[in-house]
């Protein structure tokens, strides 16, 4: 598996790319306008660890480093030009498994756009052609109905319940597990996601 970064994925208007110095004051305007519409998904601390990042350089320094390491790619997701969110594809295995599990946000401004489907399709479509990935899991809260949507979109196959699988939101909570692997496509996910009625 190539350890290649700098990665730059691009479909249409959504581009996915590290984020940089330059995007420090985006990113936290868009962490503070989106507080309350994030905080029902957000991974947390079950140790009570807040936040050990000591600035948004210090918060590049360790996603670069994991990203060096192969173990996550961490985009920040761009839309017409504007930063408006992040996927992440964490906990990259190889050994006999071959693996990665996606996690995503996008501000409330740019919501219902399609912006996160098409970004998996991408990030997906990457792991699974350039780094080799043959399973690519998204972990989705069962109430989290706008999140469904997408892996409904993307048609991910749902693998069922994990009980108490994540931190989120302050406490470990339930998740569905969708999953796809390489054979289920192909032709790749975008194409598929190009292919879909309306
Ligand atoms: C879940 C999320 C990533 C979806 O991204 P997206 O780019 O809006 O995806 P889509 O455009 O395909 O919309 C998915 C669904 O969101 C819902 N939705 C659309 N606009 C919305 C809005 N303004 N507010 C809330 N939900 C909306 C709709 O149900 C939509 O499905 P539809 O297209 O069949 O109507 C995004 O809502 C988000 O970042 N939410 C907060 C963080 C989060 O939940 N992360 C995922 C954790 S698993």
């Amino acid at each position: 598996m190539a350890a290649g970064w700098p990665v730059v994925l691009a479909a249409g208007e959504v581009r996915l790319r590290p984020l940089r110095r330059s995007d420090e004051a985006a990113w936290f305007r868009l962490r503070v306008t989106n507080r309350e519409w994030l905080a029902r998904w957000e991974a947390t601390s079950p140790i009570g660890v807040r936040s050990a990042t000591p600035s948004f350089r210090g918060f590049l320094r360790i996603l670069r480093r994991q990203a060096r390491r192969g173990t996550d790619l961490p985009f920040g997701i761009e839309y017409r030009g504007e930063l408006v969110g992040q996927l992440t594809v964490s906990g990259l295995s190889r050994g006999s498994l071959w693996s990665g599990s996606i996690g995503y946000w996008v501000s409330e401004h740019v919501a219902g756009r399609g912006i996160v489907p098409t970004a998996v399709g991408l990030a997906a479509d990457y792991c699974m052609h350039s780094r080799g990935l043959h399973r690519i899991e998204i972990n989705i809260r069962p109430e989290n109905e706008a999140s469904l949507r997408v892996v409904e979109k993307l048609g991910f196959r749902d693998e069922g319940v994990r009980l108490r699988f994540l931190h989120i939101d302050d406490d470990w909570r339930d998740h569905r597990t969708f999953a796809l692997t390489r054979e289920d496509v192909p032709e790749g996910l975008l194409a598929r996601l190009a292919r879909r009625p309306g």
